[in-house]
């Protein structure tokens, strides 16, 4: 792909990856993803905004090739999915030297051995002027790294954020033309990537709400020429208030744990909750994420391995935990043939969830009449409380 302009002066760079499907050796990417850079010509000095992943580095050095100077290149984010071509576009152009927060530059040299020399950090609100054009940068900590920050580009009204609004979207398109499509990559990238650190991306997002935004200019996957579109996405995903929403991630080996979350998900869904049923034998973990952002409730399903649950299950409840999405509650169900620690071992995974535990449904062997009575009293519960805590 070649480069395309945005405004005069100001274009999009980069590496559309249409075949990559896991981000960290872990993230499922279904749709691909991007590495986006931008340039920015000024009439006095010329800045590239990151760079693209080391695997397509020839995509953006071939695009550079009919640029001629190059004064900063901006690394908002450590990253190497958008700083590991720094090192070659400094090799090339000799003068330029890399912009970054003051914890960025740590980063940059740590991962990527740049000469401390040619790094300027800049603090919260600082301004550059390009000649005709000026940047002013924003440190927004924790979107998702410590060190990461946005600019905005004040006269074309353009913010450049990084990870911030990203979506792994492997596409022709330079913005955005499919809103339903991009919301659901946006979700699960927010889920996956930034859920974590919700509290602080409230701050971050009341920061830059405070500019006047024309475009949102993401590294990864298509600008924003609707900006309030993807912030009050934000708005909704950061909010403290789930929805009447069941998460119940399970696996089954012999069909009894499968029959507790067939009933369980029927007497859920009679009492007007919403339930996402994930079969962890199967289940792309991104769509647990995304189901995770607005969930008030995750139920747990597991059989037994011998006297603990389902190494799936284990790992489900460790992401879950790692996520910190906003559940209020927590239980778990399941199956066991002759003895069962689940509850305690699925409890200590999930230290970080701050949920009420509601009284688990445990049964020996295939569920019976009781362990049916039991399952609905659950649904009960969970209806009830998020009746009286007013989760709609
Ligand atoms: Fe897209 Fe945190 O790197």
């Amino acid at each position: 792909m070649k480069a395309r302009k945005i405004r005069e002066g100001v274009y999009w760079m980069g590496a559309v990856d249409w075949d990559r499907r896991l981000f960290d050796s872990l993230i499922p990417l279904p749709d691909g993803t991007s590495y986006n850079a931008y340039l920015a010509q000024g009439s006095e000095r010329t800045v590239l905004f990151d760079t693209v992943d080391p695997t397509m580095a020839d995509v953006l050095m071939f695009q550079l090739e009919s640029v001629p100077r190059i004064d900063y290149v901006v690394a908002h984010h450590g990253e190497q999915d958008h700083s590991g071509t720094i090192p070659q576009v400094l090799e090339k152009y000799r003068n330029a030297r890399v912009i970054a927060t003051p914890k960025g530059k740590g980063m940059l040299i740590d991962l990527l051995c740049i000469p401390e020399e040619r790094i300027v950090t800049v603090d919260d609100g600082e301004t550059l002027s390009l000649g005709d054009r000026t940047l002013e940068f924003i440190h927004t900590p924790w979107v998702h790294w410590p060190e990461t920050m946005v600019t905005y580009l004040q006269e074309e009204r353009i913010l450049f954020s990084c990870d911030f609004f990203g979506s792994h979207i492997a596409t022709t398109d330079l913005y955005v033309t499919d809103e339903a499509r991009v919301y659901e990559a946006a979700k699960r990238y927010y889920a996956e990537i930034m859920m974590p650190f919700r509290r602080v991306i409230k701050r971050n997002l009341d920061k830059v709400e405070k500019r006047e935004i024309d475009l949102i200019a993401p590294s990864h996957g298509p600008v924003y020429d609707r900006p309030g579109f993807i912030i009050d996405a934000y708005g909704d995903w950061i909010s403290e208030d789930p929805k009447n929403v069941v998460v119940l991630p399970y696996i089954s080996m012999h069909g009894s744990t499968e029959k507790m979350v067939e009933y369980l998900v029927s007497a859920l869904a009679e009492r007007g909750v919403t339930v996402h049923q994930f079969n962890l034998a199967v289940t792309d973990i991104g769509k647990l994420a995304i189901a995770l952002v607005d969930a008030a409730t995750i139920v747990i399903g597991t059989p037994m391995v011998h006297v603990g649950p389902h190494p799936n299950v284990v790992y489900a409840a460790y992401l879950a935990n790692a996520l910190r999405p906003k559940l209020r509650f927590a239980s778990v169900i399941g199956s066991y043939g002759w003895n069962s620690k689940a509850i305690e071992q699925i409890a200590g995974l999930i230290p970080d969830l701050k949920v009420e535990i509601l009284s688990p449904v445990l049964c020996q062997g295939f569920p019976g009449e009781a362990d049916f009575k039991a399952l609905d009293d659950l649904a009960a519960t969970i209806a009830d409380k998020h009746r009286e805590q007013n989760i709609a």
